[in-house]
């Protein structure tokens, strides 16, 4: 076959700052998929998106390119309406877990097509492959029998799903280019597009553990993708929410699967609503579902029908490690990037791809801001069972916490804004 363009043409028209035209962007992205475009040539066009941007009819096109490089899934003959939550990438950040069941309870099907963790951010799957017997690979005859006998679904989008964003994903995490834009928002619209829910909840995250790190960019991210939703379809709306410190009290995987905190309690509430309502069910309270027990009942229903015990006891770490305050005060900050990194080079993360993480590896806070702590009372608990990795991970918290006289001046809530 002759190709219609060569990919360096395509390349030097973004390093030079042009519109990359239609017929471009398909090609690129088709050519890609199919091993013409070499990961090098990508990886340059990537970084060329990162550096210059691209306008909403690029970013609109490159997405439509996306879903156009595998199937799409279609749950319209399900007997209840689907929403799904995508979350741009936290630390600490399991509220999936608690969410796609409750929101089963309150009549709304949930398919969750999840990823792994990317970068120094945790992975929904990596988090439930914690507990024995789970298993993240389903058909899209089982997902769907699922969907319709228990309500929810978390499991790993298949390899059909949105092939070029799995091969450019993969690319983007070894080659520094996740923190794009226009690339966030094309990779995880093509593939809740693909999926084919009927509503669409964002969970974009702003702060330093985030990959928007600002207000304006996570903002102009959400904009973005609620657009790209809304074209397609999809009723989207998204949250900003609070990432400059770790979500709960845990951030790793085995860690994560346990009961939750305030913050974790109020973002899944918040998330539920916004599902529901979504579904076109806003006369549901999920705040009730979670206090009577339904939502337990679907989570047990749902882990027990992907192989996995919600008996069984979770991986505990060969080793611990205890950082302590070392002065009286307040905690003032406890930064949300560093815990993430910290986790990540305990084990729960990868350094390479496709490496397997540790299930038990991950750090438990004592104390988050706002708490009074006083010198050698423990700050974080280190997890790993590779005790060689306490060294690095401890140098990631150097400077990572401070303690203070004062309270600091925290956000009122963990929702922030809301883009619909
Ligand atoms: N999550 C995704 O699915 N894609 C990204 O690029 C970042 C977060």
């Amino acid at each position: 076959m002759t190709e219609p363009f060569d990919a360096t043409e395509v390349i030097a028209a973004k390093r030079d700052m042009q519109r990359l035209s239609d017929p471009q962007i398909d090609w690129v992205v088709d050519a890609f998929t199919r091993g013409v475009v070499a990961p090098e040539q990508m990886s340059a066009l990537a970084m060329a998106i990162l550096l210059n941007g691209m306008d909403r009819e690029e970013i609109s096109r490159w997405t439509a390119a996306m879903i156009a490089s595998g199937e799409r899934m279609d749950f319209s003959s399900l007997s209840r309406p689907t929403s799904d939550k995508h979350s741009t990438g936290g630390v600490g950040d399991k509220i999936t877990l608690p969410l796609a069941p409750l929101v089963a309870a309150c009549g709304v099907a949930v398919p969750q097509l999840s990823g792994r963790g990317l970068g120094h951010t945790g992975g929904t799957l990596d988090k439930l492959e914690a507990i024995p017997g789970w298993r993240a690979d389903l058909s899209n005859a089982e997902i769907m029998a699922q969907l319709e006998d228990v309500g929810a679904v978390i499991c790993a989008a298949g390899a059909g799903l949105a092939p070029a964003d799995k091969k450019l994903y993969a690319l983007r995490d070894v080659a520094g280019t996740v923190e794009a834009i226009p690339l966030i928002a094309s990779s995880i619209m093509s593939k809740k597009i693909a999926e084919g829910t009927g509503s669409l909840v964002l969970d974009v995250k702003v702060g330093s553990g985030a990959f928007m790190k600002r207000h304006e960019q996570a903002r102009e991210l959400a904009e973005t993708m609620v657009a790209l939703g809304t074209d397609a379809g999809v009723r989207t709306v998204a949250l900003l929410t609070d990432m400059s410190t770790p979500l709960g009290l845990t951030a790793g995987n085995a860690v994560e699967a346990g009961g939750g905190p305030r913050d974790v309690v109020d973002l899944t509430i918040a998330l539920a609503r916004e599902m529901v309502a979504g579904a076109g069910r806003p006369d549901v309270d999920p705040a009730e579902a979670l206090a009577d027990g339904r939502a337990m009942d679907v989570w047990r229903r749902m882990i027990a029908a992907q192989g996995g015990d919600p008996d069984a006891p979770l991986p505990t770490p060969k080793e611990t490690h205890v950082v302590t305050a070392q002065a009286d005060g307040v905690l003032t900050r406890l930064d949300a990037l560093a815990v993430g990194v910290a986790a990540w080079r305990l084990g729960a993360g990868r350094s390479r791809p496709g490496e397997q993480v540790q299930a038990a590896a991950g750090v438990v806070l004592h104390a988050k801001p706002g708490d009074t702590v006083r010198a050698g009372q423990p700050l974080l608990e280190l997890h790993t069972d590779t005790p060689e990795r306490f060294a690095r991970a401890e140098a990631a918290l150097e400077g990572a916490f401070d303690i203070g006289a004062a309270a600091p001046d925290l956000p009122a809530s963990v929702v922030l804004d809301r883009v619909d």
